[in-house]
């Protein structure tokens, strides 16, 4: 006779010390596989005699399907394990605790707005020179038409050094040897940073930047001044930007104007920041002052050229949404990463 609680008993003893999937599988081929234990023993029914025949189905149909189960439970078993294992090892973060926060550092907002500018410009064909923070008095005053003693030197208060040497209150100051250097035609833009005496307050630092341009050719007239300054402007803010001109007074200049920019903010509708107006003022230019040819060395006879000099801590406020000029120098790397994007 054939005990099948026996063999039950010590396939369910041997299962209960099996400790992995591979040992499962070992297990399942003692008894379920081809030659397993339990199929050899529904092999011997063709031999077991009629009357017997359905008792010993039964009890070995009973066998199987109990180690079966036996089987399936070790395996969600063990499925569960491998879960509650890995839990388990996780370490559990304590999104709580404060941070050793590290900031990271970015592009300073005027080095961004003066690559966009001068890409730009460089895509309309213009050269872009280097002007010196350190310049003569000359370069900076007496070559764009403003002689010493002249009443226009009190509109930029100067740091004087003790050589006579200038720090340079405009980017202007390159105009000269930017002519000498070219000859006319040219066409130039001269980044640069400038420093003037200023009583410091939101808007005013004894530190910015500008950009100045110049386009010198036979027949330039403010026509072609308005198509680039509103061509490089709609670049920058990356909308249609419209430009007007009204009247100013600079001495290297003539005519003179100061170069109007439809708010990009309401785009001209009126706002806060253009006081309702619609226009904003933003960057100073004008026709070359023939003196100013003729100190370069170019015939204004022959050639005529425009210049602008663009504020450009003031572009970067207007990109960045910065409302305070002392913050470009402060070295804050909050606040200028805060900068807002455009
Ligand atoms: N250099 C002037 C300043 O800083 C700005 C300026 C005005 C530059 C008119 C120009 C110009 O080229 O045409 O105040």
């Amino acid at each position: 006779m054939i005990d099948f609680d026996k063999i039950l008993k010590e396939a369910q003893e041997e299962l209960n010390n099996i400790t992995s999937i591979i040992d499962l599988n070992t297990f399942f081929q003692t008894y379920l596989g081809k030659a397993g234990k339990v199929t050899e023993l529904m092999k011997l029914m063709k031999e077991i005699p009629n009357e017997e025949k359905k008792n010993f189905g039964l009890a070995v149909n009973n066998l199987k399907q109990t180690i079966s189960q036996n089987i399936e439970d070790k395996e969600k078993f063990f499925a569960e394990k491998k879960i509650q294992d890995s839990i388990n090892n996780t370490k559990l973060i304590d999104l709580t605790v404060p941070t050793n926060k590290k900031i990271k550092g970015s592009l300073h907002p005027i080095t961004i707005v003066q690559e966009k500018v001068i890409n730009i410009f460089l895509s309309m064909g213009f050269t872009v020179e280097d002007g010196n923070e350190i310049e003569t008095e000359y370069n900076n005053f007496e070559a764009v038409n403003v002689p010493k003693n002249h009443p226009a030197r009190d509109m930029q208060d100067t740091f004087y050094l003790d050589n006579g040497q200038v720090l340079k209150t405009h980017t202007s100051a390159a105009q000269n040897r930017i002519m000498k250097k070219y000859g006319a035609p040219l066409k130039a833009i001269f980044p640069g940073r400038c420093f003037r005496n200023e009583e410091l307050d939101a808007s005013h630092e004894n530190t910015f930047f500008q950009i100045e341009g110049m386009m010198i050719d036979k027949n330039v007239s403010i026509s072609n001044l308005i198509y680039f300054m509103k061509e490089m402007l709609t670049q920058v803010f990356g909308k249609e930007i419209q430009v007007r001109l009204r009247p100013g007074f600079f001495p290297f200049v003539e005519p003179g104007f100061e170069l109007d920019i439809s708010c990009p903010y309401c785009n001209g509708k009126g706002c806060r920041v253009c006081k309702q107006g619609g226009w904003i003022e933003l960057c100073p230019c004008g026709m070359i002052h023939p003196n100013v040819l003729k100190m370069g060395g170019i015939n204004p006879d022959e050639y005529q050229g425009f210049a602008f000099g663009l504020g450009f801590s003031r572009l970067a406020m207007m990109n960045y949404d910065i409302t305070e000029i002392r913050l470009l120098n402060s070295g804050n790397i909050t606040a200028l990463s805060q900068a807002k994007i455009k």
